[in-house]
C-alpha cells in the first residue's frame, strides 16, 4: 500500500551544488532556497558546514543559512561533520543539524578524512552538544559496501541500515571501482550493528541513500526488508541518485513498502565530490509529478517547483535532468 501523503526532503542547495566546480554566488543559493520554500518543500538541506578547503562551493555556509528566509514549518537542515562544524552552524541559526558517515571505510577515509570508528565518535560528541541544545540531529550515511543494497545508505538524524548482501550486487560500486580490484577492501562493519547503533543514538529520521545510484528496484526491496528489522518504516527515508536512471524506480518500491519520506533534488542536480561518476538526486519536478499521479499529497506547488529547477539552471548554465522540466519546456 502507498502511503497517503509523503514529506519531501529537498537536498538541491546541497547535495545539488556541492559538486559544481564554480562557485556559486551566495545571493543565487539563497534566492534558489527562497523559491524552493515559496514551492512548497517542507524540508530543504540549506548547506554544509563542512571544510572550506574540501568543499569550496560550502565554503558560504553560515551567510546562506543567515540570509534565507525562514518560513514557518520549514526545516532548513544543515550537514556538520564535526564539533566544529556543529557550533559554526549554530552560530548561524541552524535548528537542525544532519550528521553524516559511511558504513564503508574507503569511503568514508575520502569524505571525512578519518576511520568510521573515529567518525562515530565524532557523531557522539555533536549528538550530545545537540541533545544539550535541543537541536534536532539528523544523519546521513553512505554505505555503498559489496554485498550491501543500493549502491550506500543514508542514514538521517542518526543512521542506522541493515542491509541483506543481495547476490548479485553490480560490480560498479564505490568500493571496486576504487580498488580497482587489487587492494584489499577494509572490512566493514555488519550493517545490522551499524543501523542498531545509529537509531539507538536518537536519530529522528533514517535516510537510506544510494549515494552512487547503482541500486535496482529488486535491491532496494531486500535492502528495505531487512532495514525494516531494525528501524520503523515511520523513521525511513530513501535519497535515491540517478546515474543508472533507477531512481524513480526505487524510490517507487520504497514508497510501496511504506517508506513516506524521499529525497530528492530540484532539476536533479547533485553528486558528491567523493564518489566520482554518481550522478544527480532523483528529480524533484519528476518525484512530485509521480506522486501527483499517485494522488499522493505532497504540499509541492509543481509550478514553483519548476521555476525554481529554471533559475537555477539558467544560473549554472546547464541543462535540467528532470525529465518533467524538459517535457513541460517542449509543450
Ligand atoms: P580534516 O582535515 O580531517 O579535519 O577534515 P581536521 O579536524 O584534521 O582539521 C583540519 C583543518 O580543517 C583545520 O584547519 C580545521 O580547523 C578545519 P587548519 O588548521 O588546517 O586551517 N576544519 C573545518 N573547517 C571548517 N568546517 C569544519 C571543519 N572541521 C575541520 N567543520 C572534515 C575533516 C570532515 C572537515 C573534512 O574531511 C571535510 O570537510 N569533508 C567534506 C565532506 C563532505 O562535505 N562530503 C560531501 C557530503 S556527503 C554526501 O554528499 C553523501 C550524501 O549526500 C549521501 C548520499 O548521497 O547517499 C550525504
Ligand atoms: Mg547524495
Amino acid at each position: 500500500t502507498l502511503p497517503k501523503r509523503v514529506k519531501i526532503v529537498e537536498v538541491g542547495p546541497r547535495d545539488g551544488l556541492q559538486n559544481e566546480k564554480s562557485i556559486v554566488p551566495t545571493p543565487v543559493k539563497i534566492k534558489l532556497i527562497d523559491m524552493l520554500s515559496e514551492a512548497g518543500l517542507p524540508v530543504i538541506e540549506a548547506t554544509s558546514f563542512v571544510s572550506p578547503k574540501w568543499v569550496p562551493q560550502m565554503a558560504d555556509h553560515s551567510d546562506v543559512l543567515k540570509g534565507i528566509q525562514k518560513f514557518p514549518g520549514i526545516n532548513y537542515p544543515v550537514l556538520t561533520p564535526n564539533m566544529k562544524g556543529f557550533e559554526e552552524a549554530v552560530a548561524a541559526g541552524a535548528k537542525e543539524v544532519s550528521i553524516f558517515g559511511a558504513a564503508s571505510e574507503l569511503f568514508t577515509r575520502k569524505n571525512v578524512n578519518c576511520s568510521i570508528e573515529e567518525s562515530f565518535q565524532r557523531f557522539d560528541g555533536v549528538m550530545q552538544a545537540a541533545r544539550a541544545a535541543s537541536i534536532s540531529v539528523r544523519g546521513t550515511m553512505w554505505h555503498s559496501v559489496r554485498g550491501m543494497a543500493p549502491g550506500c545508505c543514508v542514514l538521517r538524524g542518526c543512521c542506522a541500515l541493515v542491509c541483506a548482501p543481495p547476490p548479485s550486487w553490480p560490480i560498479t560500486t564505490f568500493e571496486k571501482q576504487k580498488s580497482k580490484l587489487t587492494e584489499v577492501v577494509p572490512s566493514q562493519p555488519p550493517p545490522k550493528q551499524v543501523a542498531k547503533k545509529l537509531y539507538s543514538m536518537g536519530c529522528y529520521e533514517i535516510s537510506l541513500g544510494d549515494t552512487i545510484g547503482v541500486g535496482t528496484p529488486g535491491l532496494m526491496k531486500d535492502m528495505l526488508t531487512a532495514v525494516l528489522h531494525e528501524v520503523p518504516v515511520a523513521a525511513l527515508a530513501v535519497h535515491c541518485h540517478d546515474t543508472y536512471g533507477q531512481a524513480l524506480a526505487n524510490t517507487l518500491v520504497a514508497l510501496q513498502m511504506g517508506v513516506s519520506v524521499v529525497d530528492s533534488s530540484v532539476a536533479g542536480l547533485g553528486g558528491c565530490p567523493y564518489a566520482k561518476g554518481a550522478s544527480g538526486n532523483l528529480a524533484t519536478e519528476d518525484l512530485v509529478y509521480m506522486l501527483t499521479g499517485l494522488g499522493i499529497h505532497t504540499g509541492v506547488n509543481l509550478q514553483k517547483l519548476l521555476e525554481a529547477g529554471d533559475f537555477i539552471c539558467q544560473a549554472l548554465n546547464r541543462k535540467t535532468s528532470s525529465k518533467v522540466a524538459q517535457a513541460t519546456c517542449k509543450l
